[in-house]
């Protein structure tokens, strides 16, 4: 059966899979064959994605937020669609409708005490922003993250991130990104008690590294640490910002009041390539020495303004932060249940609102996970940082009956994947 997209056409989904390994990325292609997700996903709408089979998925990994609040989201969707009648781009280089109006929404909706906003058009190049920024206003080029961290891709942000991404291009400098343990405030505090480093990034719950809680104080403790050292505090809100946690930046959950902010992923409903760094006037300085100290021909398009603006709204509504709450209960509740069912294999849950970090007893236990949750018709990955936990993250405006059925399914996978496990005959860690 021929697959006609009008822009294009594929004969069957193993030719996109050849082409695909021949013309993009193989070695990307390959990978996900071999860990039997053979994934290309089709029509998407609401919380389903589609293989070209045919076969449907719900989508609990939501590209990590990106989307929070459905795939194509018709009140998204609709507000590009009239946007483009008036907006392009914009141009950067000049003040610009869009850009403002967005800015001005952001910083009402922010945590105390952030006043501008700078943009990009991705993630890393937020984070690229925001160490810049913190560069800039410290006189210091020392940045401190956590051992396993991920911010992204980009020059700077790959540096701040695991081994893992950033050796194959030669990119690590530990002497200006030190990496130290994650909830250890003492190793924290020897990083910056020489009084040399321009900021500390912190995600609120790191998501690569399978979602682990930070201990109660402890973000707390290291955003007194960076007032008593002279660091600036970097919250990388792109994966728990955006009412993931049940608060609109999962920062304000511990009262802090970062000196800069990052969001990105499900900022503009993953319809229009979008981030955004949120800046103190601590922080601001370079905007007003050197309004043109980062240019970026993408960042803030003014088309990814309005969708932004309208995916901001969404998450703003009274109903959306009551769903959430009712959606982190359900799925909290039969999550429990099911590792009740299991609990010498499904070994923890953590969770923040509708952030669910899932631990099993085998180091590569989210991939059998993975796995069988995709033949059951539900798409989660495992943690790339820590491959025993699965990252499973609801959509936000999910009804409840998906609930049940998403909690019915993962209960047979969850089961099918402890049995595999044995099969194998695998240790559990
Ligand atoms: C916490 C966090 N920060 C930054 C990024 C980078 O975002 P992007 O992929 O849009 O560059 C990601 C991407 O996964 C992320 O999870």
């Amino acid at each position: 059966m021929s697959h006609d997209y009008g822009f294009f056409s594929f004969e069957s989904k193993d030719e996109v899979l050849a082409k695909s390994k021949e013309f993009w990325n193989p070695g990307k292609t390959q990978f996900w064959i071999d860990e039997g997700v053979p994934l290309v996903i089709d029509r998407r709408e609401g919380y389903f994605i589609y293989d070209m089979s045919g076969k449907r998925l719900i989508d609990t990994h939501l590209n990590g937020g990106t989307y929070n609040l459905g795939h194509r989201n018709p009140e998204v969707v609709s507000a590009i669609e009239s946007a483009m009648t008036h907006f392009d781009i914009g141009n950067h280089h000049f003040p610009s409708l869009a850009r403002t109006a967005l800015a001005e929404a952001l910083i009402a909706g922010a945590p105390p005490g952030l006043t501008k906003v700078v943009y990009g058009s991705g993630g890393g190049e937020a984070i690229d922003i925001a160490l810049k920024t913190a560069r800039h206003a410290t006189q210091k080029r020392k940045i401190v993250s956590i051992v396993k961290a991920y911010h992204g891709h980009t020059g700077l942000a790959v540096a701040t991130g695991d081994d893992r991404f950033s050796k194959l291009f030669l990119s690590e400098q530990p002497d200006d990104f030190p990496h130290v343990p994650f909830n250890d405030l003492a190793a924290m505090e020897e990083a910056l008690v020489g009084r040399d480093v321009a900021a500390v990034i912190m995600e609120t719950i790191p998501a690569t590294y399978g979602f682990p809680l930070p201990n109660p104080g402890y973000l707390e403790a290291v955003k007194a640490m960076c007032e008593r050292y002279d660091a600036l505090y970097i919250a990388d809100e792109v994966q728990t910002g955006l009412m993931r946690t049940g608060e609109l930046w999962g920062i304000s959950k511990h009262g802090i009041s970062p000196d800069i902010m990052v969001t990105g992923k499900g900022i503009s409903g993953g319809m229009y390539p979008i981030s955004a760094v949120l800046v103190n006037e601590k922080a601001a300085g370079w905007l007003t020495e050197d309004g043109f100290g980062h240019i970026s021909t993408f960042g803030g398009a003014e088309v990814g303004c309005i969708a932004a603006l309208k995916s901001l709204e969404i998450c703003s509504r009274p109903e959306t932060r009551s769903m959430v709450h009712y959606i982190s209960d359900l799925i909290g509740r039969g999550m429990r249940s099911i590792q009740d069912l299991y609990p010498d294999w499904f070994v923890g849950i953590r969770q923040n609102g509708v952030i669910l970090g899932l631990e099993f007893a085998d180091p590569q236990g989210a991939k059998f996970v993975m796995r069988r949750l995709y033949e059951h018709g539900v798409w989660a990955i495992f943690s790339t940082l820590d491959p025993r936990v699965l990252q499973f993250k609801p959509g936000l405006l999910l009804t409840p009956e998906l609930c049940e059925e998403l909690l019915d399914r993962a209960q047979v996978a969850i089961g099918l994947a402890r049995d595999d496990v044995a099969r194998a005959g695998r240790k559990a860690s």
